[in-house]
């Protein structure tokens, strides 16, 4: 009994006598009340795609780990971009898969204004101009050894570089691009869930070791604050974490301390797992996906990067 238990009702009796009459799933019973009570909801505006590009023409390559996603030439992902835009996703994350004779211990391939992925961006960027997009920093489809960084000694920098992100916002203000945002990777963890993107990008047979030194151990939730404090105060304008489903308590937190626009990164492996058990009839794989995604907003998401992002634009359109 406490102040907020009735006096037992007259005529209550089974379940009522046990709750005091306190029944939640009133609010449940009929769908005009659950929607005029739902907290959260999924929007076409909420996704990210990320898309992989390849050299060709024509080209649109499966990729075996990741079923429904493929490798695309530019010119079919100008395709792809003009579908997001008329879907109205806002905004695509583009990652190159490079052929091997360019990658080098150094990624100096990353630096060619003409490589795969800055023509792709510009002919997106002319056919969509309306489309945002989001192009990674990290070297791992450049170098030779798959991490995302320079092996120099036994130092491996990289993308999740301490002081990177001021790095990066200092180069940009230099050169005249006050406007470019930065999307921080401010928690990355060493993850087992990447594994069918490395296929995406051709670095699985390449990596040798593990990325410990430089993501974040996921056992792991302070650190993943401080590291999100730093990227803030370096300049930062979102952040982002990596993987989602498995680190929704790391979204909260930085929600909950920082109030940034924050995002979550559903992974290739997160992806697979969905699509496969639902190939398989083990799961309902739509409605999987859709509870996935809208967990994140439910955890404080302020936006998804998932390889869903057509297919659940297309059904939240319908
Ligand atoms: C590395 C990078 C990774 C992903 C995107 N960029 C992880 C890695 O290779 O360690 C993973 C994305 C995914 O799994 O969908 N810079």
């Amino acid at each position: 009994m406490n102040k907020f238990t009735p006096a037992k009702p007259a005529g209550a009796r089974g379940v009522d006598e046990i709750t005091g009459s306190r029944r939640l799933r009133r609010m449940r019973k009929a769908d005009w009340s659950r929607r005029l009570v739902q907290e959260n909801r999924l929007t076409v505006d909420d996704l990210i795609w990320p898309i992989f590009v390849v050299e060709g023409k024509g080209v649109r390559e499966p990729i075996a780990a990741m079923p429904g996603v493929f490798r695309l030439s530019i010119d079919l992902a100008v395709k792809e971009a003009e579908r997001a835009a008329k879907l109205g996703i806002p905004a695509l994350a583009t990652f190159p898969n490079v052929d091997i004779s360019l990658r080098d211990q150094t990624g100096s391939h990353i630096l060619d204004p003409d490589n795969v992925i800055n023509r792709a961006t510009r002919a997106i960027k002319d056919a969509v101009p309306q489309i945002g997009i989001i192009t990674d920093a990290a070297l791992d489809p450049f170098t030779s050894h798959g991490h995302d960084g320079i092996l120099r000694d036994i130092i491996a920098p990289s993308d999740m570089m301490d002081g990177r992100i001021g790095a990066i916002r200092d180069a940009l203000d230099a050169n005249g691009f006050q406007d470019v945002a930065i999307m921080s990777y401010a928690t990355k963890f060493a993850s087992a869930f990447y594994g069918p993107y490395r296929e995406a990008v051709g670095t699985a047979g390449l990596l040798k070791g593990d990325k410990k030194t430089y993501y974040i151990d996921h056992a792991n939730s302070d650190e993943a604050v401080r590291e999100a404090e730093q990227d803030i105060a370096e300049g930062a304008d979102m952040l982002m974490v990596k993987p989602g489903l498995p680190y929704l308590d790391i979204i909260r937190r930085l929600k909950d301390e920082f109030q940034m626009p924050t995002f979550a990164y559903q992974v290739s492996g997160e992806y697979s797992m969905i699509k496969a058990a639902g190939a398989n009839g083990w799961i309902d794989g739509e409605k999987a996906m859709l509870e996935s995604l809208l967990a994140f907003k439910r955890a404080g998401c302020d936006g998804i990067l998932t390889y869903f992002a057509p297919e659940v634009a297309e059904m939240l359109k319908g």
